[in-house]
């Protein structure tokens, strides 16, 4: 008996990779950037499973390219990158990796919080530049973290790590979610408020909702202009959840006073785009949850997702698990 046939679409963790070599027969994309659209068509062509990252495209056009496929599994807890419902209409099972990435995300987004509000980038960059001349009664002043007023737009789980942290700096913190959490306002004591008091009320406003048509632009000029002027925005989420022209024009008109960006869109950000370049703005290439721990836990269940949905099991973190048994995830197995 042979081995289900599989496309991983770049390098992953050994953690998860030396699993998916041991269970399929796994065709590896080893380019450091994705496979191309039609590489990635003509390699997933015979292929039982597809081992995905948020760059690679999963829509109708690629399910019917590849009849054979029933399982996709995408390293990341985001999965707009897949047409969920087209593949469980197909019974293609889909699966993410949540959890693991959690606590490490919410470290970065708090990350980018300091070092947008105490300007560290900036900092190290007068250095660099040789323009550290003395010490300066006024140099790079920014405002105080503690005490501030953190506005959590989404209540998700990284949301609520988010919330711990700001406890650590005795700051007030403020959310609004589609769906109210008072479990956690009273456990940690966060209060409720519809969105636009979030963005009036806060001096940091940070995303960490699922980019859904509902969220696309939730972010715009409309918003910016509620936000403080001294007020910090900080996206850790998908890029689309903020209006990228809107921003660059809260920026540049002192709307808002600074922002700091895990995720971009366009991703990736040209390096000539003006948001790269601003003094009032930090661009990072969507690395919050980039610690070699978290990775490897990633790629470990994403290998396990792959694994199970390829023996017609639910999978353990699955997005469409009732596909299981249906469609293309009951077709006979020759391995
Ligand atoms: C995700 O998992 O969705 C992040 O954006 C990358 O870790």
């Amino acid at each position: 008996m042979g081995k289900p046939k599989v496309y991983v679409t770049r390098l992953i963790p050994d953690e998860g990779l030396d699993m998916v070599r041991e269970f399929c027969d796994a065709t590896i994309w080893e380019g450091e950037l994705p496979p191309p659209r039609d590489v990635l068509l003509r390699e997933t062509r015979d292929a039982d499973g597809l081992l995905s990252l948020l760059t690679d495209k999963v829509d109708p056009e690629l399910m019917d390219a590849c009849p054979k496929l029933r399982v996709v599994s995408n390293m990341a807890v985001g999965f707009d990158n897949i047409d969920v419902p087209a593949a469980t209409e197909r019974g293609i099972l889909a699966g993410n990796t949540p959890g693991v990435l959690t606590e490490t995300t919410a470290d970065f987004a708090f990350a980018l919080l300091m070092a947008a509000a105490r300007r560290i980038v900036e900092g190290v960059e007068y250095v660099r530049e040789g323009r550290w001349k003395t010490w300066g009664p006024m140099l790079l002043m920014g405002p105080d973290v503690h005490h501030a007023t953190l506005g959590l737009v989404g209540l998700g789980r990284i949301g609520v790590e988010m919330a711990k942290r700001a406890r650590g700096f005795d700051m007030r913190v403020l959310y609004y979610d589609v769906y109210r959490r008072e479990d956690v306002e009273r456990e940690l004591g966060i209060t409720y408020a519809p969105l636009d008091d979030v963005l009036t009320q806060a001096d940091f406003v940070s995303i960490h909702t699922p980019l859904t048509p509902d969220t696309r632009h939730l972010m715009n000029a409309e918003r910016f202009a509620r936000m403080k002027r001294s007020g910090i925005l900080i996206n850790t989420s998908r890029g689309p959840v903020v209006e990228t022209e809107a921003l660059v024009r809260a920026l540049q008109e002192g709307q808002i006073a600074y922002a700091a960006l895990d995720v971009t869109d366009p991703e990736p950000l040209p390096a000539d785009h003006p948001l790269a370049h601003m003094p009032n703005c930090i661009v990072v290439p969507h690395i919050a949850s980039a610690s070699a721990a978290t990775r490897g836990k990633m790629a470990q269940i994403a290998a396990r997702n792959l694994i199970a949905g390829l023996k017609g099991e639910p999978l353990p973190n699955g997005l469409n698990n009732d596909a299981v048994g249906k469609g293309r995830n009951a077709m006979p197995r020759d391995w």
